[in-house]
């Protein structure tokens, strides 16, 4: 079973597709890691990120240690990943481990912005997470309040308003449901409430596909 997962900036995307994967039993890719631990490496050398030679190795040569968390989930990092991740050279040299994630046997749970539509498009299971702006700036404010960072909650609303544009209207791979994906509004919805809405959703699928 492919669970594909998809939604903007801080819809919640992350924690379903955790909770699922934990559930299922199924291995689970963060696929937002990889755009930020490409962007922290080009800060890292001081390179520009819309470089596109540098942005490129720097997608090909990534190694775990470019994974160490705690930088990777920063305000900064989601804003310059957004930046690397409108360039296609470096979406094309991600998606083969992103795929190869994918096929592995016993199936797998992948988010982030394109899994239904580019990365795994035969998936059996597509989630579009999505929320109010007003809510996931809430929800960021909090989690980064939660690792210590300052908060300005215009300033997080502005980037999140900033990045759905970046985001939706780059021509590479933008956000948006694939055709046969459920839309999942957590607006109103608590971490509880949404990993039952996509359980079900999980549940609906199978039950179709019998
Ligand atoms: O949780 P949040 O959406 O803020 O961060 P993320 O999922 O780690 O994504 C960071 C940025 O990486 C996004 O704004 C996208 O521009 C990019 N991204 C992408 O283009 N394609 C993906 N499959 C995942 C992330």
């Amino acid at each position: 079973m492919i669970i594909a997962i998809d939604g903007p900036a801080a819809s919640g995307k992350g924690t379903i597709a955790r909770r699922l994967a934990a559930h299922f039993g199924l291995p689970h890719l963060d696929t937002g890691l990889l755009y930020r631990a490409t962007a922290r490496v080009l800060l890292d050398q001081g390179s520009k990120l819309d470089d596109i030679e540098n942005a490129v190795s720097a997608a090909r040569g990534l190694a775990l240690l470019d994974f160490e968390e705690d930088r990777l989930r920063g305000r900064e990092m989601g804003e310059a990943a957004s930046v690397v991740a409108a360039i296609p050279q470096v979406r094309a040299a991600l998606i083969d481990m992103q795929r190869a994630f994918a096929a592995r046997p016993q199936g797998a749970v992948l988010d982030g912005r394109d899994i239904g539509t580019v990365i795994a498009p035969d998936a059996n299971i597509k989630i579009f997470v999505t929320a109010s702006p007003e809510i996931r700036a809430q929800r960021r404010s909090l989690e980064l309040r939660g690792r210590g960072e300052k908060v300005d909650y215009p300033a997080i609303l502005e980037d999140i308003r900033k990045r759905d544009r970046r985001d939706s209207e780059r021509a590479d791979a933008p956000l948006m449901p694939a055709d046969d994906a459920t839309i999942l509004d957590t607006t109103d919805l608590n971490v509880e409430g949404a990993f039952a809405a996509a359980l079900d959703i999980v549940g609906r699928a199978q039950r179709e596909a019998l």
